[in-house]
């Protein structure tokens, strides 16, 4: 498992509601973590390990002691917003890529546990950016999508970039090619 980076296709995917916790998930969940920590983030959605699926990893802490702070969420969706505020957002799929992205200030999600217990959370500022941002990778959603004019301009040459840099993993064999991932994907939605 690995984080991909754009313009890798598994980060266009609707991800699929997970229907039962096995241990294939939870091991799996464990490496988002480990993966996360790793790159310094806060959040990871499985689409950027390439797992079609919705399950989201967070610690807005983004500190690995503070396992209090860390949580795992399943089939979340986003019931109410509130407000909207503008800040600075980065992606772990964009590495060195930071723009300024207006989002809602006060969102309350639904979700499920790793029990499978149904929760309701409601955030604020950081936390609150930090969910939309990661619900919206389980709808193939990307924060460059979500900038203004002026934004969109200051990324092309980045975006420009980080796709040579894909193709030309893909010319070296580090990535598969891009009908060998889609098949991937798609035998991974087709599991039951
Ligand atoms: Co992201």
């Amino acid at each position: 498992m690995k984080i991909v980076h754009y313009p890798h296709p598994a980060l266009r995917c609707q991800a699929k509601p997970i229907s039962s916790i096995d241990k294939k998930i939870k091991l799996q969940i464990g490496e988002m973590f480990d993966l996360m920590y790793e790159a310094k983030g806060l959040g990871l959605a499985a689409t950027q390990v390439a797992l079609p699926f919705q399950l989201l990893v967070m610690n807005v802490s983004g500190d690995p002691e503070k396992k209090e702070h860390e949580f795992v969420y399943i089939n979340p969706t986003l019931v109410e917003r509130k407000g909207t505020m503008d800040g600075e957002e980065g992606c772990l799929s964009f590495p060195g890529l930071f723009q300024k992205v207006r989002r809602a200030k006060t969102i309350k999600i639904h979700a499920y546990n790793l029990l499978g217990e149904k929760v309701e959370v409601v955030a604020s500022d950081l936390a609150s950016r930090a969910w939309q941002h990661e619900i919206d990778h389980l709808n193939g959603v990307l924060f460059v999508d979500k900038l203004g004019i002026i934004g969109k301009l200051a990324s092309r040459g980045a975006l420009k970039e980080l796709e040579e840099e894909f193709k030309y993993a893909q010319q070296r064999g580090d990535i598969p090619p891009e009908t060998e991932i889609k098949a991937l994907i798609d035998s991974l939605l087709s599991e039951s």
